[in-house]
């Protein structure tokens, strides 16, 4: 309800309700455009006739300060009649009624809608909102108090219970769900497993190129990054080796390596596997966008090869439902389990409950999996028709490699155009391109472009490849 000062001795009701009602609009504490109490519900708050505070709007409204609208009530006016008087900077100037529903677009990160070629983003256009938002209603109905309560540091369990079984279906990971611990994203994965398993001085192994946040993310604890270049069949443990015996740690994108592409071949997982637990070093393996292969057999999970108790798994929503969504999860070793939930508990206590009691609803009543056979094919369909509008327009400049999955390719350069140069000449005709050397560490022979197709509907991608074909022609 509306809190007014009271009322000083020598002042009637109506003076005194007239000044503090166009005070508390000047200060703004009573913001344009918000709702008054109706006059009744004011009249019986503050013990005073009706008739007065009837009076009191009808005045208010005659000046301008209020205006009424049947079926909308009393509100603060837009434009108060002091603005007039004001500059146009006058930082006393009351503050506009907040909407939050208001530019909803200055929200999006990378600005919104998309544009070709958006490279991190799902078809966030294609989410099933409406589910969603049915979902969450009845989640928040049924659910009460519970869920409004405090929660498990490391997740809700029906959440947890949820992405074990999807992960032992479909990604050859048997675990259970104390095996997993959920995240804000697996950004909060990697730190988290940075924060607990690395000391400053300790080596760790990163694919070059590599995922920058995750880089930095080792960086920050003071650990040495040690960047082991990819070939066509992703890191080779050899060179890795050579380079450096004895790493703490190694993270790797053995299903789509980041931002190349390419899975990490069987001898090499085996091998890598075998050595890292010989040498009693922790594999960190993020699986960011493995939902999303398109052709050829599903390619399960290194933590799913067995032998794999020094394998940290980190999967993450943000690819296969929507970014802000902020959940993700390790499948963490149990000798890791206290020393994580302990540093969980330090930092965030637990994670939101709705959000979560709404995903794990998603993925148990069998929403999660249509989704994403949905996307699947729907994004097999934008990969085809991108490679092939370059193939016909950009043949001779730029070529996809063969690889059938994720949200993203790299369209590496043919000619002998710098990435700089052919960044610089798309953003001039506004598309939205990344040059692959932003993801190289320590290799200089990267010239390309990565080119995102997940989030652009088919016109997008024609017309993006056209204004392509004319930045680089
Ligand atoms: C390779 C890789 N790992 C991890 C992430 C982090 O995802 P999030 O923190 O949104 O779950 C991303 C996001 O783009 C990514 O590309």
């Amino acid at each position: 309800m509306l809190s007014l000062p009271p009322r000083q001795s020598g002042t009637t009701l109506t003076q005194w309700l007239y000044e503090e009602l166009r005070r508390a609009m000047l200060s703004g504490r009573l913001r344009r455009g918000a709702s008054l109490p109706t006059t009744r519900a004011l009249a019986a708050e503050y013990g005073i006739s009706r008739r007065i505070v009837v009076e009191v709007f009808e005045r208010l409204r005659d000046e301008g300060y209020l205006h009424a609208r049947v079926g909308v009530g009393t509100r603060v006016s837009e434009n108060l009649p002091e603005d007039s008087l004001a500059g146009p900077v006058s930082p006393s100037r009351p503050r506009r009624a907040i909407n939050p529903l208001e530019n909803l677009a200055q929200h999006a990160v990378h600005g919104w809608p998309v544009r070709p070629f958006r490279a991190f983003e799902p078809a966030l256009s294609e989410f099933p909102v409406e589910l969603w938002a049915r979902l969450t209603s009845r989640c928040m109905r049924r659910a009460g108090g519970a869920i409004l309560a405090g929660g498990d540091s490391a997740g809700l369990r029906a959440l947890r219970e949820a992405i074990a079984e999807y992960l032992g279906a479909s990604r050859g990971v048997a675990c259970s769900a104390d095996d997993i611990i959920v995240t804000s994203g697996a950004q909060q994965g990697l730190d988290l497993l940075a924060r607990v398993l690395l000391r400053p001085d300790d080596s760790v192994w990163v694919e070059d190129p590599a995922y920058p946040d995750a880089v930095e993310i080792f960086r920050l604890t003071g650990a040495k990054v040690v960047p082991v270049a990819v070939d066509a069949h992703g890191i080779d443990p050899k060179i890795g080796r050579a380079r450096c015996p004895r790493p703490k740690a190694i993270y790797l994108t053995p299903a789509h390596q980041f931002p190349l592409g390419m899975s990490l071949r069987l001898d090499r997982r085996l091998e890598l596997l075998q050595w890292t637990r010989k040498e009693q070093t922790v594999v960190i393996e993020d699986d960011y966008d493995s939902e999303f292969r398109f052709s050829g057999k599903p390619l399960p999970a290194l933590k799913g090869l067995g032998a794999s108790e020094h394998v940290f798994l980190v999967g993450t929503f943000s690819k296969c439902l929507f970014p802000s969504l902020r959940l993700g999860y390790i499948v963490a070793p149990q000798r890791w389990r206290d020393p994580l939930l302990r540093l969980r508990r330090q930092v965030e206590r637990y994670p939101p409950g709705l959000p979560q009691l709404v995903l794990a609803s998603f993925l148990a009543e069998g929403h999660f999996a249509r989704h994403l056979r949905r996307m699947r094919e729907l994004y097999a369909g934008r990969l085809a028709l991108l490679r092939s509008e370059v193939g016909s327009r950009l043949g001779g400049l730029l070529q996809i490699p063969d690889v059938e999955a994720g949200l993203n390719t790299p369209a590496y350069l043919l000619g002998s155009m710098t990435s700089r140069e052919a960044v610089e000449r798309a953003r001039r005709r506004e598309l939205e391109v990344w040059p692959l050397e932003r993801y190289a560490l320590a290799r200089k022979d990267l010239r390309g472009l990565l080119l995102g197709f997940a989030a652009l509907s088919d016109r997008q991608i024609r017309k993006g490849v056209t204004e392509l074909a004319r930045a680089l022609g």
